[in-house]
């Protein structure tokens, strides 16, 4: 294979997204579409990597910044082939193969992109177009053919006649091109279309007409090249993004069992024989064990979950479950929250910032907050720390197998040793000893009525 360039064209707004957010810094599965196609790049370990920034060029940087990534400017948005243009300067004394993609194709393969350059280099083409049949080719270039099978030009859909458009090969906007000879081809594009625009796709003409091969590699599946303008194009990709994941995750040995209604980020990782039941989303960096059941309805945002866990039903994010815990149905698990082996929490109950060591149980209308809680602890049903005292937060301690009763209000910072009961109803303002019944209400009266 050649020595290869790549240079990804991002300088576009992506009006056709009708969005203050530059087009290729749309999630698709959680990551901006151009990091999808930066990852694509990345093992095929290119001689240099060019990224034409425009449109809110300072964002696109700031969201796609590595070390082995060059930016360059294109200060107006005059087309795809100015774009390209502007990475001359940089490349000009570059002899080898530019792979050229813009970042609005998102699903996109390392594979696939290893198929081209093969192509290119063993057809020793000048350029060689990654192009795809697709049954629904409207929006696309379409790839005119010469009778020996070369790609004698690009025609895009607005300069199309009634007969081009019917043609179902399409342009997937993803090239090879032999430097230095594409810098002299780019100078002459003419901005002599619909659009008045200077079209990369122009220089296939060019270099036909200049007497070099121009090559057309065509793969299987419209998907992988889908091109994102649109929000319905977004939703699209996504979803075919989505599946991708999860069927990564079933050939793993997850049980998914409604991929049509499962959301998992690509950076999750999931052990064998969990199961994923219908509603649930996993978002960010979760790390999750193996033999767990999560869902139905579950959210799981950047979370540590050991084994033989179950989630129903719940929130929890930034935070660490350990294995045999049950958390839900209706909990909410907030940031920096550890709960330990084998515990409970149970119907909306909330955690924020709180340590349950093994086996406690918080299983009903509960909040623990800032408060860490020992071992074998049972918090009673509606039981609450009062954490906050308007300015700052407090910390509650509760030792273990302590038994906390029903609605009990600890009013921190507060402190119960181990082996303590504290009475139903009680509100709790001072510390309580080891093995101490505290119990902090009104004694009941009974009057006669009259
Ligand atoms: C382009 C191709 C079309 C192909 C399709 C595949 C052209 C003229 N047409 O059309 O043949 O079928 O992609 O998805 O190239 N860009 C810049 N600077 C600009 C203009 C665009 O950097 O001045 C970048 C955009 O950010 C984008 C890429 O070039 O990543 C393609 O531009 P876009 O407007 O999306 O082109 P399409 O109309 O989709
Ligand atoms: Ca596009």
């Amino acid at each position: 294979m050649n020595k290869t360039a790549v240079v990804i064209l991002a300088a576009g707004e992506g009006t056709r997204m009708k969005s203050s957010l530059p087009k290729v810094l749309h999630n698709v599965c959680g990551r901006p579409m151009i990091g999808w196609v930066i990852e694509s790049i990345m093992a095929l370990r290119p001689y240099g990597t060019y990224i034409v920034v425009g449109h809110q060029a300072d964002l696109v940087k700031e969201k796609s910044a590595r070390k082995e990534i060059v930016f360059v400017e294109q200060k107006k948005q005059l087309g795809s082939g100015h774009a390209l243009m502007q990475a001359e300067q940089k490349l000009k004394h570059f002899h080898g193969s530019i792979l050229v993609l813009c970042a609005d194709t998102p699903l996109i393969r390392t594979e696939t992109l290893s198929v081209l350059l093969n192509f290119h280099s063993r057809e020793k083409n000048a350029a060689t177009v990654l192009s795809v049949i697709n049954d629904n080719p409207f929006g696309y270039g379409r790839i005119i053919r010469s009778p020996s099978g070369q790609v004698e030009k690009i025609v895009e859909e607005k300069d199309a006649s009634r007969e081009i458009k019917k043609i179902k090969e399409i342009n997937s906007g993803i090239y090879c091109f032999e430097s230095p000879l594409v810098w002299d081809a780019l100078k002459n594009i003419k901005a002599e279309n619909a659009k008045k625009e200077y079209y990369l796709t122009d220089a296939v003409d060019i270099l036909n007409r200049q007497g070099n091969k121009v090559g057309g590699c065509t793969i299987c599946g419209a998907n992988e090249v889908m091109g994102v303008n649109s929000r319905v194009e977004l939703a699209s990709a996504e979803k075919a993004k989505r599946f991708e994941i999860l069927e990564k995750l079933m050939i793993s040995g997850v049980t998914i069992i409604d991929p049509s209604n499962t959301y998992i980020s690509a950076d999750a990782a999931i052990g064998g024989d969990t199961v994923i039941l219908p509603g649930t989303t996993i978002e960010g960096k979760t790390v999750i064990g193996s033999n767990c059941r999560i869902g139905p309805f579950a959210f799981v945002s950047d979370a540590k979950i050991g084994n033989f866990v179950q989630v129903r039903s719940s929130y929890i994010y930034d935070s660490e479950i350990g294995n045999e815990s049950q958390i839900g149905p209706f909990s909410h698990i907030r940031p920096g929250t550890i709960i330990k082996t084998g515990v409970k929490v149970g119907n909306f109950s909330e955690i924020k910032k709180s340590t349950l060591e093994d086996g406690s149980k918080v299983n009903h209308l509960t909040y623990i907050g800032d408060a860490t809680v020992g071992k074998k602890v049972n918090i009673g049903a509606g039981t609450i720390t009062c954490n906050y005292d308007g300015v700052k937060k407090h910390k509650t301690i509760i030792g273990d197998r302590s038994f906390i009763g029903s609605n009990v209000n600890f009013v921190a910072p507060v402190e119960i040793g181990s082996d303590a009961v504290i009475g139903a109803g009680s509100t709790i303002t001072d510390d309580v000893p080891s093995k101490a019944l505290a119990i902090a209400r009104a004694r009941q009266v009974n009057k006669i009525r009259k």
